[in-house]
């Protein structure tokens, strides 16, 4: 959560240039924003809340001639939304400023101990107790030191970025949260918290590892280990992503151009080289104890898991969130196997329960789309989702790739991955047949009835009980209207009671040993006057609304989850939400 971007180099627009940048990280919080800009012997500070504004309207000494800069776009952790409490927060006199994502866990013992020394804020953030931590060696040991020492003294995940107004540089240091260098033409740098805010002027990156600082200065990087001062060399990366796949292009949002991009990702996810999913099935094969971690949507991808692996490969799967797993951890040994399931692979929760697994020496396996995040550095083997970025808060398009990534695993753990490749393929393509316009109106008219419900609910038996959670959370994210989802079978058990008449009811119904059940549910709900949103292969008489998906098989889940995405995007536009920006969520979870 909070995007970071910074540059450093010879354009004298930096301060335009982290406007534009930082648009494309607005996905990462968006409460407020704020972008300092170093004159010569002078830092210029803007901050304000709500999404990010015009360039047109940046004071002179913002867009002007400035070529150190740094810049934030918040979601608030610590502190209200408030332009006070907006990054760069600095000491008193702007000396040292800073930005920062993550949480200093113990900055309340070290703000009390600053106030006894006569120090003063002016936010109620942790960051800015950190450019006092800064400025208390400032003078003595230079910028560099005194960031370093200051950082030893932070608990908790953080990326920071730091300038003051003595010293032409920047430095940036992390553990947890993602920063990345961005080598640009005429040694110009740029730092950011995910690639697409720089993509536009570099696709050459040098990683900062955990626990390593980079000092920008004089026309060079550095990179440092933070412990030792130890000095690295980094090696540059080009990567493969497109500007315009980071841009909407033709659509009004991510989300739908995301949406409709699964025409085309499960191909990606069958493009892998077979090695890599046998080698990773091998993995599981081997291991006592498989469990699948991830948080949200990627949590129910995990459970979704557990269902594909015992029907395909008739194994055991545990899978739980990554906040949950502290409490497993008794059953880790070094013969466990932790699959962590991220889109980002920065999730705070999914990264701590593996690094508790790891201390264990439980071996890592990672499906992650960014491949270059800190999971993947942190797993023994990555299996890459391949999307492209996924920009949207909603996951969709790395939803269904996770899925068909998981599938595909089941069935090499099964000695059948070919079979596993032959249903994928054939669900690529109905995937692709399914996403026409026609399907788009014909959820719109379904999403015009039911813009005005209050709550609605979701069931689904089998692989598509965890659809069902998944459905609930798109709808909730985007739309605002409660929304839950269940195992069939347990309606009768209590959340019947809910049902009124003319409450909504999606019924997630694949053509597998689970349709006469679920169907038997779904008139349950009807007998007690719910409208019945049917989403299978077959209209049958218990519907009201039929949504017609594929018959896929083994690969339902995947057909089943995308018109509820859409379904989720019609009511979030009709009702006035920025389906790409829903209220109080951020896409990369980076805090506990
Ligand atoms: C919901 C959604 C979130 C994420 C969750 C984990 O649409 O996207 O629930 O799935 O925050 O994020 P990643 O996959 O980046 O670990």
């Amino acid at each position: 959560m909070c995007g970071i971007f910074a540059y450093y180099g010879p354009k004298t627009n930096a301060g335009k240039i982290l406007v534009q940048g930082l648009k494309s990280l607005e996905y990462r919080g968006y409460d407020s924003w704020g972008i300092a800009c170093k004159n010569d012997s002078d830092i210029a500070i803007y901050k304000r809340t709500g999404k990010i504004g015009d360039i047109t309207s940046l004071p002179k000494e913002i867009c002007g001639q400035t070529t150190i800069a740094i810049g934030h776009s918040r979601w608030a952790t610590h502190g209200g939304v408030t332009r006070e409490n907006a990054h760069p927060h600095s000491t008193e006199d702007n000396e040292v400023v800073l930005i920062h994502n993550g949480i200093f866990e113990n900055y309340l013992e070290v703000k009390k101990q600053l106030i006894k020394r006569e120090h003063k804020f002016k936010s109620e953030t942790d960051t800015e107790v950190i450019a006092h931590l800064i400025q208390e060696n400032l003078d003595k040991e230079g910028l560099e030191e005194s960031v370093r020492k200051a950082i030893l003294k932070i608990e908790g995940r953080y990326a920071i970025v730091v300038i003051c107004k003595k010293e032409n540089k920047i430095i940036a240091a992390r553990r947890g949260s993602p920063l990345i260098v961005g080598v640009g033409k005429n040694k110009e740098f740029y730092i950011a918290s995910d690639i697409p805010a720089f993509l536009k002027y570099t696709n050459k990156v040098m990683y900062l590892d955990n626990n390593q600082m980079v000092v920008l200065s004089d026309a060079k990087a550095k990179f440092y280990e933070l412990t030792n001062k130890k000095e690295i060399k980094k090696r540059i990366v080009e990567i493969t992503w497109n500007p315009e796949s980071a841009e909407k292009g033709e659509y009004s949002h991510f989300m739908i151009k995301e949406i409709m991009e699964q025409k085309e990702t499960l191909y990606r996810v069958l493009n892998q080289d077979d090695k890599i999913i046998k080698r990773a099935a091998g993995m599981i094969n081997k291991a006592v104890g498989t469990y699948f971690i991830g948080c949200g949507t990627a949590g129910k991808v995990c459970l979704t898991g557990e269902y594909i692996f015992s029907e395909i490969a008739h194994k055991h799967i545990n899978s739980t969130f990554g906040s949950e797993f502290p409490a497993h951890h008794h059953f880790i040994t070094n013969k466990t196997l932790i699959v962590g399931v991220s889109q980002s692979g920065e999730t705070a929760d999914t990264l701590e329960a593996i690094e508790i697994a790891k201390e264990k020496k439980a071996k890592v396996l990672s499906i992650v789309n960014v491949e270059t995040s800190s999971m993947a550095q942190m797993s023994n083997m990555v299996v890459p989702t391949k999307c492209g970025p996924e920009k949207a808060v909603a996951s969709t398009k790395v939803t269904t790739a996770q899925l068909g990534v998981i599938t595909l695993l089941a069935y090499a753990c099964a000695g059948r991955l070919n079979d596993g490749k032959t249903l994928l393929l054939e669900t690529a393509g109905k995937i692709n047949d399914m996403l026409n316009p026609r399907y788009e109106e014909h959820i719109s008219k379904l999403a015009q009835k039911l813009q005005n419900f209050e709550s609605m609910y979701i069931i689904g038996r089998g692989s598509n009980y965890p659809m069902a959670l998944e459905s609930a959370i798109k709808l909730q994210e985007v739309s605002y209207i409660h929304a839950e989802g269940f195992a069939g079978g347990e309606l009768k058990h209590g959340p019947i009671a809910l049902i009124q008449k003319g409450t909504p009811c999606i019924v997630l119904c694949a053509n597998d040993e689970n349709k006469k059940a679920i169907l038997s549910n779904a008139m349950e709900v009807k007998a007690r006057g719910g409208y019945i949103i049917g989403v299978s292969p077959i209209n049958e008489d218990v519907f009201d609304y039929w949504i017609r998906v594929p018959d896929v098989s083994t690969a339902s889940p995947i057909v089943n989850i995308i018109p509820v995405q859409i379904l989720a995007y019609k009511l979030a536009l009709l009702r006035k939400n920025n389906p790409d920006m829903p209220r109080n969520l951020a896409k990369s979870v980076t805090v506990k």
